[in-house]
């Protein structure tokens, strides 16, 4: 089913056409082309970070996060449970076990009050998500990492540019994934990266992300011929996506700009209506700068959340909810080292939803969604009036 206004659209920035001919003309459409290189150059230089590595999806970067950090059966690695299967999944890949934690009630991130206590003597890693693109309480989380001799990974597949107290998100754990999936701020379809930032992975992750070979020394006329050296997989994207996406990337400012209109448009409209309604809005901490990525409604109750949509959707408005609570999921039964307790997963897993949000969302759309979001009629006050 089409709706006239979509939960996403893909965007264009300009180049990305010409950029892909271009790389066709250069001759050179696998990985590890000019275009590549040039996407590495950007997220070095924007992000201020020693290696970027572009992948074939956030969720492939994560599994060579895994891989780097040596995860297995006797490893604990500790994941919030509101997160996307692909932050538990690639550990759970290597053998790990999940130990799931409950996130903060108003950023919805990895609560780092609890962290502490999660960990045990096997514990490797813990992954952290800047969910909705604010960023997660990371002094904390790195302090009590340090002390405990435990791994930081970023999952920033939502947080591309957001800031924690002026440092990027994406540079400060060990490692960390970004996304280029269609729904993400700047994207090529299906892409991501693995940003190194300890560079005691740098070369490890160079044969990982190359099917466990050293063709990146041979590249660089260190040997003679390239050979299987470890394990590893098919981790890097054509050039041909990394064209696209470089378009995409030297149109920062824009993207981002129009991205802040569209969020602060949300944010601005709503806020009388969400404050007498006992709706939630998205909180930013005040030492951290958003990415702008989605705008999120945490409604009074599962039914007001279901009958909303059903409103959008009535009037060709796709509006989404995520994320399903991983600690209770089927794969969790086979994957967590034992269960867990998170209340406010399950709370906000069942009352959070989605607005549309892409960068070309127009002004038109966006007040066609604001005011049918403004008519609906909650069913707690149907139910106090009857
Ligand atoms: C928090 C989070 N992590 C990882 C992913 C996986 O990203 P990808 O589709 O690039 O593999 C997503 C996807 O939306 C996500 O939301």
């Amino acid at each position: 089913m089409s709706y006239r206004i979509p939960f996403n659209r893909p965007c264009l920035a300009g180049n990305e056409y010409k950029y892909i001919a271009d790389a066709i003309a250069n001759g050179h459409a696998s990985g590890d082309g000019p275009f590549t290189r040039r996407c590495h150059e950007f997220l070095e230089r924007e992000l201020k970070a020693p290696r970027a590595l572009l992948t074939t999806s956030c969720t492939h970067a994560l599994e060579m996060a895994a891989l780097l950090l040596e995860c297995g059966p006797e490893d604990e690695v500790i994941v919030p449970s509101f997160t996307f299967v692909s932050t538990a999944n690639a550990f759970a890949l290597r053998g790990a076990r999940l130990v799931f934690a409950d996130v903060r009630p108003d950023t919805l991130n990895l609560d780092e009050r609890l962290v502490e206590s999660l960990i045990t003597p096997r514990t490797k890693a813990i992954v952290v998500v800047h969910y909705a693109g604010v960023p997660c309480e990371m002094d904390t989380i790195l302090a009590i990492a340090a002390r405990r001799g435990v791994r930081v990974v970023e999952d920033n597949a939502h947080a591309l540019f957001a800031r924690y107290k002026g440092s990027y998100t994406g540079t400060l754990g060990c490692l960390a994934a970004q996304s280029f999936h269609e729904t993400k701020n700047f994207t090529c379809g299906e892409g991501g990266a693995l940003m190194v930032n300890d560079p005691e992975f740098v070369e490890r992750a160079l044969v990982i992300r190359e099917k466990g070979t050293d063709r990146s020394r041979f590249f660089r006329g260190e040997v003679d011929k390239y050979t299987w050296v470890g394990l590893g997989s098919s981790y890097l994207p054509s050039d041909l996506l990394a064209a696209f996406l470089l378009a995409q990337f030297e149109a920062r400012e824009t993207v981002q700009e129009k991205r802040r209109r569209i969020w602060h448009r949300y944010y601005e409209s709503l806020s009388g209506w969400a404050e007498s309604n006992d709706v939630r809005m998205p909180v930013i901490p005040a030492d951290c700068e958003q990415a702008y990525h989605m705008f999120y409604l945490l409604l009074p109750s599962r039914e007001d959340r279901d009958a909303l949509i059903s409103l959008l959707k009535s009037e060709s408005i796709l509006s989404v909810f995520h994320y399903t609570p991983l600690h209770l999921s089927a794969a969790a039964k086979k994957y967590a080292a034992h269960s867990s307790s998170c209340p406010v997963t399950e709370d906000v897993s069942e009352r959070l939803l989605r607005l549309p949000f892409y960068t070309d969302l127009s002004r038109d759309e966006q007040e066609h969604v604001t005011s049918t979001v403004m008519r609906f009629r909650f069913r707690s006050s149907i139910r106090q009036a009857s």
